[in-house]
């Protein structure tokens, strides 16, 4: 079974327990996990992967996280090929401090890796998310799954095991979880 590639931009660390909670879920065995600020050399990292789960939070007015800028930057300039590719997003918010552009980088994120070819999976319902605005959905739902350890945590262990439920249509390594 193919391996699944978890890459997680993370500032305060919550992003990262998230990752961390995920792989748990999967199982070690059926994912490597890296940091972008730590193991992230460049694009070729994450096109060893046909399955990623890409997560990164959102800082700023709506902006992605910062270690991943500069990967994003450089992807956008030399548009490594993501046809292929499976991916789903998940990323840290705050619905009511930063109501107004809750978890944007999810947007970010999944416009550019659809330009770069890759197939985005993992789409979320808004319903029983309390927040103002955001650019991070499409087709009325977002494009990958929120998570608000600040007001929501409660929430997080079921929100997490109902995306790993719906992922297993689209990623082959987690049809027996
Ligand atoms: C200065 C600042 C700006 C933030 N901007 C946003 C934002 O635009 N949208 C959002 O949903 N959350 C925003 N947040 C909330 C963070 O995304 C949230 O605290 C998250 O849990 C951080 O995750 P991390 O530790 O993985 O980076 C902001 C937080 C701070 C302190």
């Amino acid at each position: 079974m193919k391996k699944i590639g978890i890459f997680y931009g993370s500032t305060s660390g919550v992003t990262e327990e998230i990752a961390e909670k995920i792989m748990e879920e999967i199982g070690e065995e059926a994912c490597d996990l890296y940091s972008m600020e730590e193991d992230f050399d460049d694009a070729d990292d994450l096109l060893k992967y046909d399955y990623l789960l890409l997560g990164c939070s959102t800082w700023g007015a709506g902006e992605v996280q910062n270690d991943w800028r500069e990967p994003l930057f450089d992807m956008e300039v030399e548009k490594p090929d993501f046809s292929g590719k499976t991916i789903a997003l998940f990323g840290a918010g705050d619905c009511t401090g930063h109501g107004k552009h809750f978890v944007g980088a999810l947007g970010t994120l999944h416009d550019q890796f659809k330009a770069l070819g890759a197939k985005l999976v993992g789409a979320v319902s808004t319903a029983g998310y309390s927040f103002e605005a955001s650019t991070s959905i499409r087709e009325g739902k977002f494009v990958g799954l929120p998570l608000d350890e600040v007001n929501e945590s409660e929430k997080t262990e079921q929100r997490i095991a109902d995306w790993l439920e719906l992922l297993k249509a689209d990623f082959p390594a987690l049809a027996a979880l």
